[in-house]
């Protein structure tokens, strides 16, 4: 069976994308080279506190809604050590535990760019933080968003295993030319994933967890859906970019995430993907293992830009 990974792969190299296959369109800076890595920023004291002030804001939510595995996490790695932690010293605590590190990239790099460094088990992080200005959202992720939303989650050894994963699974959505359907299994899991403890919801994506709404929204509020997470219907489901999502899918664990990605028959499912999303954000299916049908509110009274409250 073809799975999801390619064993005979080089992934020691970064892949060359063909033509037909899109990849956002990024300029290389001309001072970072293929693997656009570069040193940690130094920041001032501005930043730190920029940094100390999201992280308290965010431990003010994260307790009953972040899942235990993240909140390990923080504190294995001791994140709220104050300012902008060092990834030379999160990363030689990150390598004991999950023989993971974290990289420095001047913000957003290219597809196969991402999926090299994810399938080496390293995690590029925007080196940049948010001002005051952009204190609850930015469009492109900051080291708040990379380091505290991303590298908790690194601690727990199936989770790593997982994201190595999903970066060696890159190479064969570039061969079927599928990088958006893999691009939703990303956003609906690793950003936006939420996961059942001892019955309970609780918030394991990094969107979610480094965010000032979503933490209450998606665990508790009654507009989105919860349905129980099925690979294939993921990969065909489209996804709202700059406001709360519509659909959450829950995990049982993170074995069960890793066992259906892992084993599944990528090949074959690549084949009858259709270039583009099958299923709108709100959709609800036949097949859907549901555990809550949202009211949608949220997103009917218009979403952000309407000013609606987020319930
Ligand atoms: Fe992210």
């Amino acid at each position: 069976m073809e799975t999801l990974l390619e064993n005979e792969t080089d992934y020691a190299t970064i892949p060359t994308p063909s033509d037909s296959v899109f990849t956002a369109p990024l300029q290389r800076p001309s001072h970072v080279s293929e693997d656009w890595l570069e040193p940690q920023s130094s920041y001032d004291s501005d930043d730190d506190s920029v940094w100390n002030d999201l992280y308290a804001r965010q431990m003010n939510l994260l307790p009953g809604r972040a899942c235990s595995a993240f909140m390990q996490g923080l504190e294995k790695l001791n994140l709220d050590r104050g300012g902008v932690p060092d990834f030379k010293e999160i990363s030689e605590e990150l390598d004991r535990l999950t023989g993971w590190s974290v990289v420095a990239v001047p913000g957003l790099v290219p597809d196969q760019v991402f999926f090299y460094h994810l399938a080496n088990r390293r995690f590029p992080a925007g080196n940049f933080i948010r001002t005051r200005e952009t204190f609850d959202y930015i469009q492109e992720p900051d080291v708040f968003h990379d380091v505290f939303g991303h590298v908790p989650m690194l601690t727990d050894p199936v989770f790593a295993d997982y994201m190595e994963a999903y970066g060696k699974a890159g190479w064969r959505a570039m061969q079927y030319n599928r990088l958006k359907a893999l691009g939703a299994l990303y956003w609906y899991t690793v950003e936006f994933g939420l996961i059942l403890e001892e019955g309970d919801l609780r918030a394991y994506g990094a969107g979610i967890l480094s965010g000032p709404t979503e933490v209450q929204y998606s665990v508790e509020a009654k507009s989105p859906n919860r349905i129980m997470l099925d690979v294939d219907r993921v990969m065909r489901t489209d996804y709202v970019i700059s406001d709360l999502q519509n659909t959450y899918f829950v995990i049982e664990s993170f074995e069960d995430l890793f066992h259906r990605t892992e084993e599944r028959d990528f090949e074959r499912l690549y084949q009858r993907l259709p270039a583009n999303f099958t299923y709108a954000t709100t959709a609800v299916i036949d097949t859907d293992d549901v555990l809550q049908i949202g009211t949608q509110e949220y997103s009917l009274r218009g979403g952000l830009g309407s000013g609606a409250r987020p319930v």
